[in-house]
């Protein structure tokens, strides 16, 4: 197995590889290498979505999230589908988010399988926000020192709910406007990656409503400006999708955007879900 960097910080090629035939050491590998690199491509795979759960199980347990409606045929399976003649409307995951963050045990990681990709467009970025917390001006760490910040499932909720008039993919069944969603949890604005100790952002625009010692009014422009700097492209790495291609992402220390740029084409991945622990503060 080699691993072929994408960028600098960012993302590796895993080369030398079948994810039907991994074993116990290699899966320690690939661990090791995700907290690394923290995205990891794998292309040229051959899966059906049971051989993609035994895949991901070998990288840690699997969840159900919430929300969101699993495919029948593998309930520990989500179909991110947007149709060919699903148009002018939005993509799930096409906003910066780092996946669940709101949950009291937000994911380690997610893993996707392409199965359909657009002959145009369709990418995914990752923002690596171990990279961009180490780049921050000294004044912006200070003020985020102990601070906390407070995360909902806002797309699925009342209180932060998208106008009731925006189009959204309908290819996946999500709720929308479940009270439950609103419930607010708190994560550090830092936390300290268990694998490798270095200090991340867990921030999350999708998520994250204010810190918990501000209102919504002040935390914003802070939280803007902590947005802006860790999307900028030095701290990113994008993927172009080829069908048959696994993209894994420390779900910990990167957020992630799926480009809503492919109108017209099919686009089809499997996803699965891998558990986590209660992020620990710096
Ligand atoms: C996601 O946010 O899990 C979906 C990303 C993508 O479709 O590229």
């Amino acid at each position: 197995m080699n691993f072929r960097p994408i960028t600098a910080l960012t993302g590796a090629e895993v080369q030398g590889i079948d994810v039907r035939t991994v074993g116990p050491a290699s899966f320690q590998q690939l661990r090791k290498a995700l907290a690394h690199f923290k995205v990891l491509y794998i292309q040229n795979q051959h899966l059906d979505t049971e051989q993609l759960c035994t895949f991901s199980r070998g990288i840690g347990p699997l969840i159900r999230v919430p929300f969101i409606q699993p495919m029948e045929e593998n309930a520990d399976v989500i179909a991110v589908l947007k149709e060919a003649d699903e148009t002018n409307m939005g993509v799930f995951g096409g906003d910066w988010h780092s996946d669940f963050s709101f949950l009291p045990q937000p994911p380690m990681a997610s893993i996707l399988y392409s199965v359909e990709v657009p002959e145009a467009g369709g990418d995914t970025v990752w923002a690596n926000m171990a990279a961009a917390y180490a780049a921050l001006p000294e004044a912006t760490k200070a003020f985020l020192k102990d601070r906390k910040v407070i995360h909902t499932g806002k797309p699925y909720g009342t209180t932060h709910a998208p106008p009731r008039k925006t189009r959204f993919t309908g290819s996946i069944q999500m709720d929308r406007n479940n009270p439950d969603a609103d419930k607010e949890t708190v994560h550090p604005a830092v936390c300290r990656h268990p694998d490798t100790g270095e200090p991340m952002l867990f921030v999350s625009p999708t998520y994250t409503t204010r810190f918990s010692d501000l209102s919504e009014a002040q935390s914003e422009p802070v939280l803007n400006e902590i947005y802006a700097h860790s999307t900028k492209p030095e701290f990113t790495c994008r993927h172009r999708w080829q069908a048959g291609t696994i993209a894994m992402w420390d779900n910990r220390a990167t957020m992630h955007c799926a480009m809503n740029d492919y109108d017209g084409y099919r686009r089809l991945l499997f996803r699965t879900t891998i558990a986590g622990h209660k992020p620990l503060a710096h």
